[in-house]
C-alpha cells in the first residue's frame, strides 16, 4: 500500500512529509502534476492514498496569468480520474477564498461559494473537478497558511524586519483564521483515520487580521522597536481582491475527530521556533 505526496516541497507538502513519513514524496522538480504521462508513470498500481499539496498559490499573478488554471483545475481533474482508476483515495486542498467574504458568521462547508478573485474561482473549479472525476475524495479547505518552505506572510514580514525595516504598514480589515501547515497536515491524517470524504474545513482557532498576525510574530521575535501601522485594504491596493472576512467554521472537523484546533498564536510560536532552528547560525559578535 503506497501513499504519495504531490507538491512535497511547499509548506503543506513538507508538513505532510513529516506527518506521513512512509509516503513517497514528489516535489515539483520531480513530478509536475500537469504532465499527465509523468503522473501516470509515477503512481504505482498499489497507490492507495494521494495527498495533493501541489498548487499555483500566486493569488495576484492569477488575475493576469491563466497558467494557474492548468495546475489548480485541469491537473486536479486528471489526478482525481487517475486515483479513481487506481482505487486510491485523493486528498485535495482548497481555500477560504472560495467565499466572497460577505458572510455574517464563520463559513460552514455547505455555505454558498462565491469567489471574488481568479485564484478562488480556479480553486473552486478544482474542488468540483476532484469530485466529478474522482471517487473517494476529501477536500480540505484551509486559510492563511504559514509554515516552513514556500512563501508565507509571516516569513515575508519577519524578513523585512530582519533586514532592517522599522516601520511597517499592514492591512487590518481582512479577517480569517490562520493555519499552521503542521497542524493542517495532522488534521488531514486525523480525518483519513475516520475515513471521511467530502469537504471539511480546518484552520487554527481564533480570528486574526493580517495586522494582528504580523504584530504577534514581530513581538514574539522580540523586535520591540518595530512600529506596525494598521492600514485599510484600500490603502494597500493589490491586483487580486481579497475577501474581507473569510473565517472558516471548523465544527465539522471537531465533531468528526473529537478534537479542537489549538489557537493560531500557540501554533505561531511553534512555527517561529522551527524557523529559528532552520536559520543559518549568526557569526558570534
Ligand atoms: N498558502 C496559503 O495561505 C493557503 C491558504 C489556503 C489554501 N491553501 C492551499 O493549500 C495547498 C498547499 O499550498 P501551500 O500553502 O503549501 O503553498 P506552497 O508553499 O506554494 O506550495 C505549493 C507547492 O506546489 C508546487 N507546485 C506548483 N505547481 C506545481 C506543478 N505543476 N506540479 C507540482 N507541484 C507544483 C509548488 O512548487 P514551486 O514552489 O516550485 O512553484 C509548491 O511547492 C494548496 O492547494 C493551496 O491552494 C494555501
Amino acid at each position: 500500500m503506497q501513499t504519495v505526496i504531490l507538491g512535497a516541497g511547499g509548506m503543506l507538502g513538507r508538513a505532510l512529509g513529516r506527518e506521513f513519513p512512509e509516503a513517497e514524496r514528489f516535489t515539483r522538480a520531480a513530478l509536475d502534476i500537469t504532465d499527465g504521462v509523468a503522473l501516470r508513470g509515477a503512481l504505482a498500481p498499489d497507490t492507495r492514498l494521494v495527498l495533493n499539496a501541489a498548487a499555483d498559490t500566486r493569488v495576484d499573478a492569477a488575475e493576469t496569468d491563466p497558467h494557474h488554471v492548468v495546475v489548480n483545475v485541469v491537473a486536479v481533474g486528471a489526478l482525481a480520474a487517475l486515483c479513481r482508476k487506481l482505487d486510491a483515495t485523493l486528498v485535495h486542498v482548497s481555500t477560504d477564498y472560495v467565499f466572497s467574504g460577505k458572510g455574517i458568521r464563520p463559513y460552514r462547508e455547505d455555505d454558498p461559494v462565491d469567489p471574488i478573485n481568479a485564484y478562488g474561482r480556479a480553486k473552486l473549479m478544482g474542488e468540483r473537478r476532484a469530485f466529478e472525476e474522482g471517487d473517494e475524495v476529501l477536500v480540505l479547505r484551509t486559510s492563511w497558511v504559514f509554515g516552513m518552505g514556500g512563501v508565507n506572510f509571516v516569513d515575508t514580514i519577519l524578513k523585512k524586519v530582519e533586514s532592517g525595516a522599522r516601520d511597517l504598514s499592514v492591512v487590518n480589515d481582512q479577517v480569517a483564521r490562520p493555519a499552521y501547515a503542521a497542524d493542517v497536515a495532522r488534521a488531514i491524517r486525523q480525518l483519513l483515520e475516520k475515513r471521511v470524504t467530502g469537504v471539511v474545513h480546518f484552520a487554527n482557532a481564533g480570528e486574526a487580521t493580517w495586522h494582528e498576525l504580523a504584530s504577534e510574530a514581530i513581538a514574539r521575535e522580540g523586535h520591540a522597536d518595530v512600529r506596525v501601522k494598521a492600514v485599510s485594504t484600500s490603502e494597500f491596493p493589490r491586483p487580486a481582491r481579497r475577501p474581507r472576512w473569510s473565517v472558516l467554521d471548523t465544527s465539522l472537523y471537531e465533531r468528526i475527530t473529537g478534537g479542537a484546533p489549538r489557537s493560531w498564536r500557540e501554533a505561531l510560536g511553534d512555527y517561529l521556533a522551527e524557523r529559528r532552528a532552520a536559520a543559518p547560525a549568526r557569526p558570534a559578535p
